[in-house]
Protein backbone atom coordinates (compact mmCIF):
# COMPACT_ATOMS: atom_id res chain seq x y z
CA UNK A 1 0.00 0.00 0.00
CA UNK A 2 2.18 2.96 -1.53
CA UNK A 3 0.83 6.12 0.36
CA UNK A 4 -0.14 8.94 -1.66
CA UNK A 5 1.88 12.23 -2.03
CA UNK A 6 0.76 14.70 -0.45
CA UNK A 7 1.29 18.19 -1.63
CA UNK A 8 2.07 19.10 1.93
CA UNK A 9 4.61 15.95 1.82
CA UNK A 10 6.46 17.20 -1.15
CA UNK A 11 6.44 21.05 0.27
CA UNK A 12 8.05 19.37 3.21
CA UNK A 13 10.50 17.59 1.03
CA UNK A 14 11.37 20.42 -0.87
CA UNK A 15 12.16 22.65 2.22
CA UNK A 16 13.91 20.08 3.11
CA UNK A 17 16.23 19.57 0.07
CA UNK A 18 16.82 23.47 0.49
CA UNK A 19 17.68 23.17 4.24
CA UNK A 20 20.30 20.88 3.47
CA UNK A 21 21.66 22.82 0.01
CA UNK A 22 22.18 25.62 2.42
CA UNK A 23 23.73 24.19 5.27
CA UNK A 24 26.29 22.54 2.76
CA UNK A 25 26.68 26.31 1.39
CA UNK A 26 27.63 27.79 4.69
CA UNK A 27 29.51 25.32 5.94
CA UNK A 28 32.20 24.74 2.36
CA UNK A 29 32.56 28.89 3.24
CA UNK A 30 32.76 28.03 6.34
CA UNK A 31 36.02 26.06 5.81
CA UNK A 32 39.25 27.27 4.80
CA UNK A 33 40.08 27.37 1.32
CA UNK A 34 42.20 24.38 0.65
CA UNK A 35 46.19 25.47 -0.03
CA UNK A 36 49.48 24.43 0.48
CA UNK A 37 49.66 26.63 4.00
CA UNK A 38 47.30 24.09 5.14
CA UNK A 39 43.97 25.08 7.08
CA UNK A 40 44.03 27.49 10.53
CA UNK A 41 42.64 26.44 13.97
CA UNK A 42 39.25 26.41 14.71
CA UNK A 43 37.69 27.90 17.51
CA UNK A 44 38.67 25.37 20.57
CA UNK A 45 40.52 22.89 18.64
CA UNK A 46 42.84 21.26 20.90
CA UNK A 47 46.61 22.33 20.48
CA UNK A 48 48.75 19.44 22.17
CA UNK A 49 52.28 20.82 23.96
CA UNK A 50 55.24 18.85 23.27
CA UNK A 51 58.67 19.17 25.29
CA UNK A 52 62.44 18.55 24.81
CA UNK A 53 63.70 15.41 25.89
CA UNK A 54 66.88 16.73 28.01
CA UNK A 55 69.33 13.78 29.91
CA UNK A 56 69.17 12.92 33.18
CA UNK A 57 72.69 13.29 34.32
CA UNK A 58 73.51 17.10 32.90
CA UNK A 59 69.90 18.18 31.70
CA UNK A 60 71.25 18.47 27.86
CA UNK A 61 68.82 18.45 25.18
CA UNK A 62 68.74 14.66 23.61
CA UNK A 63 69.45 14.40 19.64
CA UNK A 64 69.11 11.65 17.75
CA UNK A 65 71.33 9.64 15.21
CA UNK A 66 71.10 12.82 12.73
CA UNK A 67 71.39 15.70 14.97
CA UNK A 68 67.43 16.63 15.41
CA UNK A 69 66.55 17.55 18.80
CA UNK A 70 63.55 15.36 20.54
CA UNK A 71 61.03 16.54 21.69
CA UNK A 72 58.55 14.79 23.57
CA UNK A 73 54.56 15.10 24.13
CA UNK A 74 54.49 16.97 27.92
CA UNK A 75 53.73 14.87 31.18
CA UNK A 76 50.31 13.31 30.90
CA UNK A 77 47.78 15.14 33.54
CA UNK A 78 45.52 13.31 35.54
CA UNK A 79 42.44 15.78 34.62
CA UNK A 80 42.25 14.47 30.85
CA UNK A 81 44.50 11.33 30.93
CA UNK A 82 46.22 13.16 28.32
CA UNK A 83 49.36 15.34 27.71
CA UNK A 84 48.94 18.81 27.84
CA UNK A 85 46.55 21.17 25.31
CA UNK A 86 45.57 24.32 24.61
CA UNK A 87 42.02 25.03 23.21
CA UNK A 88 42.52 27.44 20.43
CA UNK A 89 41.09 30.76 21.22
CA UNK A 90 39.85 29.64 24.67
CA UNK A 91 40.64 31.77 27.55
CA UNK A 92 40.55 29.56 30.86
CA UNK A 93 41.54 28.06 33.82
CA UNK A 94 43.72 25.00 33.11
CA UNK A 95 44.95 22.39 35.36
CA UNK A 96 47.71 19.87 34.88
CA UNK A 97 47.94 17.61 37.91
CA UNK A 98 51.39 15.45 36.88
CA UNK A 99 50.58 12.22 39.44
CA UNK A 100 53.78 11.06 39.89
CA UNK A 101 57.16 12.50 40.37
CA UNK A 102 59.38 9.99 38.84
CA UNK A 103 62.99 10.22 40.13
CA UNK A 104 63.71 11.44 36.62
CA UNK A 105 61.28 13.76 36.47
CA UNK A 106 62.63 15.39 39.55
CA UNK A 107 65.78 15.75 38.51
CA UNK A 108 64.77 17.47 35.39
CA UNK A 109 62.60 19.82 37.71
CA UNK A 110 65.84 21.14 39.67
CA UNK A 111 67.70 21.89 35.93
CA UNK A 112 64.44 23.95 35.65
CA UNK A 113 64.29 25.50 38.54
CA UNK A 114 67.61 26.23 38.92
CA UNK A 115 67.97 27.62 35.35
CA UNK A 116 70.38 25.08 34.35
CA UNK A 117 68.42 24.33 31.62
CA UNK A 118 64.77 25.71 30.45
CA UNK A 119 61.42 23.64 30.36
CA UNK A 120 61.62 24.80 26.38
CA UNK A 121 58.15 23.33 24.83
CA UNK A 122 56.10 23.73 21.57
CA UNK A 123 53.31 24.07 19.51
CA UNK A 124 52.08 23.19 15.99
CA UNK A 125 50.88 27.15 14.93
CA UNK A 126 48.62 25.39 13.28
CA UNK A 127 47.09 21.72 12.45
CA UNK A 128 50.03 19.48 11.23
CA UNK A 129 49.54 18.20 7.66
CA UNK A 130 49.13 14.62 8.10
CA UNK A 131 52.55 13.99 6.52
CA UNK A 132 53.66 15.02 9.10
CA UNK A 133 51.13 13.20 11.65
CA UNK A 134 51.26 10.19 10.06
CA UNK A 135 55.50 9.77 10.83
CA UNK A 136 56.38 9.49 14.58
CA UNK A 137 57.75 12.17 16.59
CA UNK A 138 61.30 11.58 15.76
CA UNK A 139 61.31 11.42 12.41
CA UNK A 140 58.43 14.43 12.43
CA UNK A 141 60.96 16.37 14.02
CA UNK A 142 63.61 15.85 11.32
CA UNK A 143 60.94 17.18 8.29
CA UNK A 144 60.30 19.81 10.56
CA UNK A 145 64.00 20.61 12.20
CA UNK A 146 65.06 24.48 11.13
CA UNK A 147 67.32 26.38 13.35
CA UNK A 148 68.52 26.20 16.91
CA UNK A 149 65.85 24.23 19.16
CA UNK A 150 63.44 23.94 16.01
CA UNK A 151 62.56 26.94 16.45
CA UNK A 152 62.99 28.19 13.36
CA UNK A 153 60.62 25.76 12.17
CA UNK A 154 57.09 27.63 10.55
CA UNK A 155 55.05 24.55 11.35
CA UNK A 156 55.77 25.21 14.93
CA UNK A 157 55.80 28.01 17.56
CA UNK A 158 58.06 27.83 20.55
CA UNK A 159 56.44 27.77 23.99
CA UNK A 160 59.16 28.33 26.85
CA UNK A 161 57.63 27.86 30.36
CA UNK A 162 59.50 29.36 32.76
CA UNK A 163 59.29 27.69 36.00
CA UNK A 164 60.27 29.56 39.33
CA UNK A 165 61.14 27.72 42.33
CA UNK A 166 63.39 27.31 45.01
CA UNK A 167 65.53 24.24 45.61
CA UNK A 168 66.00 22.75 49.00
CA UNK A 169 68.03 19.69 49.72
CA UNK A 170 65.19 17.23 50.22
CA UNK A 171 62.34 18.77 48.30
CA UNK A 172 61.77 21.63 45.90
CA UNK A 173 59.41 24.41 45.88
CA UNK A 174 57.53 24.82 42.11
CA UNK A 175 55.77 27.79 41.34
CA UNK A 176 53.14 25.73 40.16
CA UNK A 177 50.21 29.08 39.30
CA UNK A 178 51.23 30.22 35.72
CA UNK A 179 50.28 32.69 33.51
CA UNK A 180 49.86 31.02 29.79
CA UNK A 181 49.70 33.77 27.17
CA UNK A 182 49.33 32.96 23.15
CA UNK A 183 49.08 35.22 20.37
CA UNK A 184 47.22 34.56 17.95
CA UNK A 185 47.91 36.09 14.10
CA UNK A 186 45.10 38.57 13.12
CA UNK A 187 42.42 37.43 11.63
CA UNK A 188 42.86 39.18 8.52
CA UNK A 189 46.35 38.23 8.07
CA UNK A 190 45.24 34.11 9.04
CA UNK A 191 42.83 32.67 10.66
CA UNK A 192 43.76 30.13 13.79
CA UNK A 193 47.29 30.78 13.51
CA UNK A 194 49.57 30.68 16.23
CA UNK A 195 52.24 33.59 16.31
CA UNK A 196 54.12 33.62 19.70
CA UNK A 197 52.94 32.08 22.97
CA UNK A 198 54.81 31.91 26.50
CA UNK A 199 53.89 30.91 29.78
CA UNK A 200 55.77 31.75 33.35
CA UNK A 201 55.44 31.09 37.25
CA UNK A 202 53.50 34.09 39.01
CA UNK A 203 54.86 34.03 42.18
CA UNK A 204 57.98 31.94 43.64
CA UNK A 205 57.57 32.66 47.27
CA UNK A 206 53.60 33.09 47.84
CA UNK A 207 52.09 30.37 45.75
CA UNK A 208 54.10 27.25 45.46
CA UNK A 209 54.11 23.57 46.40
CA UNK A 210 56.67 21.85 47.66
CA UNK A 211 57.32 18.23 45.75
CA UNK A 212 59.55 15.33 46.53
CA UNK A 213 59.93 12.63 44.47
CA UNK A 214 56.47 10.58 44.12
CA UNK A 215 54.64 13.74 44.73
CA UNK A 216 51.89 15.07 42.65
CA UNK A 217 52.53 18.52 41.07
CA UNK A 218 49.28 20.11 40.32
CA UNK A 219 50.12 23.04 37.75
CA UNK A 220 47.05 26.00 37.41
CA UNK A 221 47.52 28.03 34.09
CA UNK A 222 45.98 30.83 33.70
CA UNK A 223 45.62 31.00 29.90
CA UNK A 224 45.10 34.30 27.71
CA UNK A 225 44.38 34.49 24.00
CA UNK A 226 45.57 37.93 22.31
CA UNK A 227 43.97 38.49 18.59
CA UNK A 228 47.70 39.78 17.48
CA UNK A 229 51.13 39.70 18.22
CA UNK A 230 50.83 43.38 20.35
CA UNK A 231 49.60 43.13 23.70
CA UNK A 232 47.34 45.20 24.79
CA UNK A 233 47.94 47.89 26.99
CA UNK A 234 47.00 46.87 30.55
CA UNK A 235 48.23 49.26 33.42
CA UNK A 236 45.60 51.66 34.37
CA UNK A 237 47.16 52.90 37.51
CA UNK A 238 46.81 51.07 40.80
CA UNK A 239 43.33 52.72 41.58
CA UNK A 240 41.78 51.06 38.48
CA UNK A 241 38.96 49.51 40.70
CA UNK A 242 38.58 52.37 42.65
CA UNK A 243 36.19 54.64 40.52
CA UNK A 244 33.68 53.59 42.85
CA UNK A 245 34.89 54.53 46.12
CA UNK A 246 36.42 57.65 44.48
CA UNK A 247 32.51 58.80 43.70
CA UNK A 248 32.14 58.06 47.24
CA UNK A 249 34.60 59.88 48.36
CA UNK A 250 33.88 62.78 46.42
CA UNK A 251 30.90 62.63 47.37
CA UNK A 252 31.10 62.78 51.40
CA UNK A 253 33.67 65.48 51.24
CA UNK A 254 31.06 67.45 49.66
CA UNK A 255 29.27 66.87 51.90
CA UNK A 256 31.65 67.28 54.94
CA UNK A 257 32.18 70.62 53.31
CA UNK A 258 28.59 71.61 53.42
CA UNK A 259 28.33 70.58 57.52
CA UNK A 260 31.50 72.83 57.74
CA UNK A 261 30.57 75.21 56.29
CA UNK A 262 26.57 75.08 58.06
CA UNK A 263 28.57 74.67 60.68
CA UNK A 264 30.67 77.46 60.64
CA UNK A 265 28.01 80.09 59.46
CA UNK A 266 25.44 79.11 62.57
CA UNK A 267 28.69 78.72 64.97
CA UNK A 268 30.71 81.46 63.85
CA UNK A 269 29.32 83.99 61.15
CA UNK A 270 25.90 84.05 62.53
CA UNK A 271 26.46 84.98 65.85
CA UNK A 272 29.18 87.45 64.80
CA UNK A 273 26.89 89.06 62.46
CA UNK A 274 24.32 89.36 65.19
CA UNK A 275 26.36 90.83 67.93
CA UNK A 276 27.54 93.28 65.04
CA UNK A 277 23.84 94.17 64.31
CA UNK A 278 23.18 94.33 68.12
CA UNK A 279 26.14 96.96 68.58
CA UNK A 280 25.61 98.67 65.67
CA UNK A 281 21.80 98.96 67.03
CA UNK A 282 23.01 100.31 70.60
CA UNK A 283 25.87 102.34 68.96
CA UNK A 284 24.58 103.91 66.50
CA UNK A 285 21.29 104.82 68.72
CA UNK A 286 18.86 102.47 66.87
CA UNK A 287 19.84 102.95 63.57
CA UNK A 288 17.69 101.33 60.23
CA UNK A 289 20.66 99.85 59.06
CA UNK A 290 20.51 96.27 57.79
CA UNK A 291 23.74 94.18 59.09
CA UNK A 292 24.03 93.13 55.68
CA UNK A 293 25.49 95.96 53.63
CA UNK A 294 27.69 98.98 55.19
CA UNK A 295 27.06 100.91 52.15
CA UNK A 296 23.35 100.81 52.43
CA UNK A 297 23.18 100.70 56.24
CA UNK A 298 25.57 104.11 56.60
CA UNK A 299 23.13 105.73 53.47
CA UNK A 300 20.41 105.40 55.67
CA UNK A 301 21.68 104.88 59.21
CA UNK A 302 20.53 106.94 62.20
CA UNK A 303 23.11 109.17 62.28
CA UNK A 304 23.85 108.72 58.47
CA UNK A 305 23.84 112.09 57.55
CA UNK A 306 25.83 113.15 59.74
CA UNK A 307 28.96 111.22 59.28
CA UNK A 308 28.17 111.62 55.16
CA UNK A 309 31.72 112.49 52.85
CA UNK A 310 30.69 115.56 52.17
CA UNK A 311 27.13 115.89 50.58
CA UNK A 312 25.88 118.54 53.47
CA UNK A 313 29.08 120.81 51.75
C1 LIG B 1 63.89 10.81 26.50
O1 LIG B 1 65.24 10.50 26.44
C2 LIG B 1 65.62 9.41 27.29
C3 LIG B 1 67.11 9.27 27.25
O2 LIG B 1 67.57 9.10 25.93
C4 LIG B 1 64.92 8.14 26.83
O3 LIG B 1 65.24 7.07 27.68
C5 LIG B 1 63.43 8.39 26.87
O4 LIG B 1 62.74 7.28 26.36
C6 LIG B 1 63.08 9.61 26.05
N1 LIG B 1 61.66 9.89 26.26
C7 LIG B 1 60.74 9.64 25.33
C8 LIG B 1 59.34 9.92 25.71
O5 LIG B 1 61.04 9.22 24.23
C1 LIG C 1 41.98 24.05 39.21
O1 LIG C 1 42.50 23.80 40.49
C2 LIG C 1 42.18 24.78 41.44
C3 LIG C 1 42.92 24.48 42.73
O2 LIG C 1 42.99 23.11 42.96
C4 LIG C 1 40.68 24.81 41.62
O3 LIG C 1 40.32 25.80 42.56
C5 LIG C 1 40.03 25.14 40.27
O4 LIG C 1 38.62 25.09 40.40
C6 LIG C 1 40.48 24.15 39.22
N1 LIG C 1 39.97 24.60 37.96
C7 LIG C 1 39.46 23.79 37.05
C8 LIG C 1 38.99 24.41 35.78
O5 LIG C 1 39.37 22.61 37.24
Amino acid sequence: MARPTSPLRLALFALYSFYLSLAHAVSSSDAQKPSSEGRGYSLGEPIPVSCLNRTVETGEHITDASGALQYIPFPVCAETSRPLELAFGIESSLNCTIPYISDPFFHLLEFYIHNDAPLTCRIPSKPLPPSVLEQDFRSADETTQEGALGTQSSLYTPLVVALAGTLQLSHLHVGNDLNLLVHARPKSEGPGIVDAATAYSIASHARNARVTIGDELSLHFSVRWYPSTTLPPGWSGYGGHVYKSTFLYCLLSAGASAAICVAYFRGVELPRRLKRYATDRVGRGGGYGLPVANGMSNGYGGYGYGIGTGKKD
